[in-house]
């Protein structure tokens, strides 16, 4: 029987590695272990809550203000301990994380097989997203198994020299995830506290955007609700300390600016569904919106997921305050801007991703 262990310690990792969690625990010739870095805590906690995964080993690294080197050290420290004691046949990791990379890493010293689960997104600029790209690209060099979730991260992985046998289009299990999230019958305060508004959902949390560019950010999209009385936006701030600072100085005192704490992830889904536009700077998101036909303003200078800027969900507008002036004012006033970016395409999979991967690491291949 091959023993697979997963390791993720975010949100967003948790997210989209739970349904494949899930779908390994629902085969029979698979031993499946899960190790969470804890490089997130509270936020983590919400997810494996969330889609009750209840995690064989917790790392427990998280430490406020932590810097890179804190969550590197620590989450190596700790995945070399539990790969001497588990010795899996395979390991998982997930997309472009300090907790991906580091623990890759230790898997590769440990000659560990490893699989990357969101192989080959790339901005192929190594400092944007900061240090996400590096990470990706170096669990890169290191996998395995690669499941890329589009044909066009396929080809990425070929391009660098991956071994094509090594390279699998499964689909995102983002989508998998949000298959599970929303529902038609879903009703919560915020969303009576926006009842004949339209609901802008925020979120901005990146690296490369701390200080300045997330005040700009700010301030432009407060410029825009202060000229357009019928917009409500609520924005669910991640826990990084300097995040909430820069949002609290620009964003305190608008009544139509609600700052909430980090929403639980199938509320926060249903939440998405039923807006009317998003402004953010997550990749996750960036993948959720177009099934949800969701327009998407994001606030980065580049991005990993061209494939929703084709489909025309998404705009790429970066973080000065008159582009986001601007581009936010035009969205919601221009109604032929909005319908055109409002198209429900989705190019990041079926929901049926986590079932390829588990047939792949089973049978040698997919029989979806
Ligand atoms: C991390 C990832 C980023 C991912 C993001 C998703 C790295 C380097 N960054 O960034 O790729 O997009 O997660 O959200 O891997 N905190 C809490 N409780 C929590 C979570 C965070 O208090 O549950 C606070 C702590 O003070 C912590 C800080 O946020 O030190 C930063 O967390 P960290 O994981 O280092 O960076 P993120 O910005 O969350
Ligand atoms: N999300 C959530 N609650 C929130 C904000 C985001 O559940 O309050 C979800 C969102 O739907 C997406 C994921 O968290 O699936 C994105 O995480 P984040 O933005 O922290 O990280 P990124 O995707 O940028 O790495």
């Amino acid at each position: 029987m091959k023993k697979v262990m997963l390791v993720f310690g975010t949100r967003p990792e948790a997210i989209k590695m739970c349904p494949l969690v899930k779908e390994l625990k629902s085969r029979q010739n698979v031993q499946t272990l899960v190790c969470v870095t804890g490089q997130h805590r509270e936020m983590l906690r919400q997810v494996l809550e969330a889609f009750s995964v209840k995690p064989d080993r917790n790392l427990d690294i998280m430490r406020q203000g932590q810097t890179l080197f804190d969550v590197t050290e620590r989450v190596m420290e700790g995945v070399k301990k539990v790969l001497a004691e588990e010795r899996p046949d395979v390991m998982l990791v997930h997309g472009d994380t300090t907790t991906t990379f580091a623990a890759a890493l230790a898997a590769y010293y440990m000659n560990v097989p490893i699989g990357h689960v969101e192989a080959g997104l790339r901005t192929y600029d190594i400092r944007a997203p900061y240090p996400e790209e590096f990470n990706r690209q170096a669990v890169g060099i290191l996998a395995d198994y690669n499941f890329a979730p589009t044909p066009t991260a396929r080809d990425n992985l070929i391009r660098e020299g991956k071994r094509p046998q090594t390279v699998f289009v499964t689909g995102n299990t983002a989508i998998d995830a949000l298959g599970t999230t929303v529902r038609s019958d879903f009703s919560h305060p915020e969303l009576e506290w926006a009842k004949g508004y339209r609901l802008v959902i925020l979120t901005a949390h990146r690296r490369e955007n701390w200080g300045e560019p997330l005040r700009h950010i700010f301030r432009g999209i407060r410029r825009v609700v202060e000229e357009l009385p019928d917009v409500k936006v609520l924005y669910p701030i991640h826990l990084n300390p300097l995040v909430r600072q820069a949002a609290e100085e620009t964003l305190r005192g608008c009544d139509r600016i609600r700052l909430v704490e980090p929403i639980e992830v199938v509320t926060f889904h249903n939440f998405l569904a039923r807006s009317y536009m998003i402004l953010t700077d997550s990749g996750g998101i960036q993948e959720e919106a177009p099934s949800l036909g969701k327009p998407v303003l994001v606030l980065r200078d580049v991005t990993e997921r061209p494939e929703g800027v084709a489909a025309g969900t998404l705009k790429v507008i970066g973080t000065r305050e008159e582009d986001v002036y601007r581009e936010f004012r035009t969205l919601m006033t221009d109604e032929a801007a909005y319908d055109a970016m409002s198209r429900a395409e989705n190019p990041y999979g079926d929901g049926l991703a986590s079932r390829r991967i588990a047939d792949i690491l089973i049978y040698g291949k997919a029989k979806v």
